[in-house]
């Protein structure tokens, strides 16, 4: 889907000093809008290849994407890859490597496909003392929430639209469960705070869970539902981070952000609080963040990674969330008992929710023992 993108985006951009040499594709069965003579199946092909000096990296497996962004490196190639998931994963030793072998690994694509938000990040941002980022860094989920709390669509036909327009990954539960809004989150962290975290190391939630009940509890109050990744910087020590659904009032300018659009906020010290607004995912938002680090590859443009030093941890031990927690009435006592303050309880014959304050870790807890509670956070 964005390898197509891409190409459709370069016959358009003539003034770029790059030419595709070599195409390469996992299935050659498959029916493309391209002519088959362009493709080949070997990666080694491309690899090997001395008179090729840039891969774009764009398929979806991220192991098989690992090896190929390793090697590419390691002969000396740059890369421009939108693989989320794989960076994540490798990040550390990725970014060891383009320094050892002195070659530029770009990923602009990587996150919040048409936002420009790595680069302003790691340039704009590069002084100035970022305190928080927060926003909605995947499209499909968003476009999920979009239908299904405003248009009424069900959550199967949404999830299926979104596949559809190619917004979701192939794998969909790493929308839906909120882990490519994770490692989207780990990159983002990585530059704006110089710290890299596991994905391990990172709590997430994701849509697939919400129900009725705080969907109603939602429209009630003019909230929207949002899944929302969120880092902060608590002292000069620790970073708070997590990816869950939020309740989002009107004032908050993430609750326009809807479809496949993302919104990302940041907090600084001196510019104070920013916006960041765009599509989020699609062939042609991506394609064109992959063009705007290919044509950056012109200048030699790398990553210089300058806040690495901050010597910063993550520390969700200590992290506490005020959340609105929907369960079965049988849940009740071990529910109250994790929370460590209640500030409203409702009950009918079945169901219960309380809006209450809870640490991260509690509420992994409180999630791997039923599947059938489901959380919102609350600003
Ligand atoms: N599946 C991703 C999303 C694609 O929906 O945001 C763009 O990274």
């Amino acid at each position: 889907c964005v390898g197509y993108g891409l190409y459709q985006v370069l016959q358009k951009t003539p003034n770029l000093n790059a030419k595709i040499k070599k195409i390469c594709v996992k299935n050659s069965s498959k029916t493309r809008p391209i002519n088959k003579e362009n493709f080949i199946y070997d990666k080694n092909e491309i690899l090997n290849d001395g008179t090729i000096d840039t891969i774009v990296e764009l398929i979806d497996d991220a192991e098989e994407a690992y090896y190929i962004v390793k090697e590419a490196i390691i002969k000396g190639k740059s890369v421009v890859t939108a693989n989320k998931k794989m960076l994540a994963e490798h990040l550390e030793e990725l970014i060891y490597l383009q320094r050892k072998y002195n070659v530029s690994l770009l990923y602009e694509a990587a996150c919040c496909a048409g936002i420009p938000i790595i680069r302003n990040l790691e340039e704009y941002y590069d002084n100035d003392l970022l305190e928080k980022i927060e926003g909605i860094v995947n499209g499909s989920t968003n476009y999920i929430l979009t239908n299904t709390q405003e248009k009424g669509i069900s959550y199967q036909e949404a999830l299926l639209d979104a596949q559809n327009k190619g917004y979701a990954e192939s794998n969909p539960i790493l929308d839906t469960g909120g882990y490519d809004a994770k490692y989207k989150l780990i990159i983002l962290i990585a530059h704006a705070f110089g710290l890299i975290i596991k994905p391990e190391n990172c709590f997430h939630l994701g849509i697939d869970r919400l129900g009725e009940l705080e969907l109603n509890y939602a429209k009630e109050k003019g909230y929207k539902i949002k899944l929302i990744a969120y880092a902060e910087k608590v002292n000069d020590k620790t970073v708070q981070a997590y990816v869950i659904p939020k309740f989002v009032a009107k004032t908050n300018n993430l609750y326009s952000v809807d479809d496949v659009y993302n919104g990302v906020k940041t907090s600084s010290y001196f510019s104070e609080n920013q916006f960041f607004v765009g599509k989020g995912a699609g062939a042609f938002s991506t394609g064109s963040a992959v063009i705007s680090d290919i044509s950056a590859l012109n200048y030699q443009y790398k990553y210089e990674y300058k806040k690495f030093n901050n010597q910063l941890k993550i520390e969700n031990e200590k992290c506490e969330v005020k959340v609105f927690i929907a369960y079965k009435n049988q849940y009740d006592k071990f529910i109250k008992l994790n929370c460590n303050k209640i500030y409203e309880t409702y009950q009918n014959t079945s169901h219960s929710f309380l809006i209450g304050e809870i640490s991260l870790n509690s509420l992994k807890n409180i999630i791997c023992e039923n599947q059938n509670i489901s959380i919102v956070g609350i600003d």
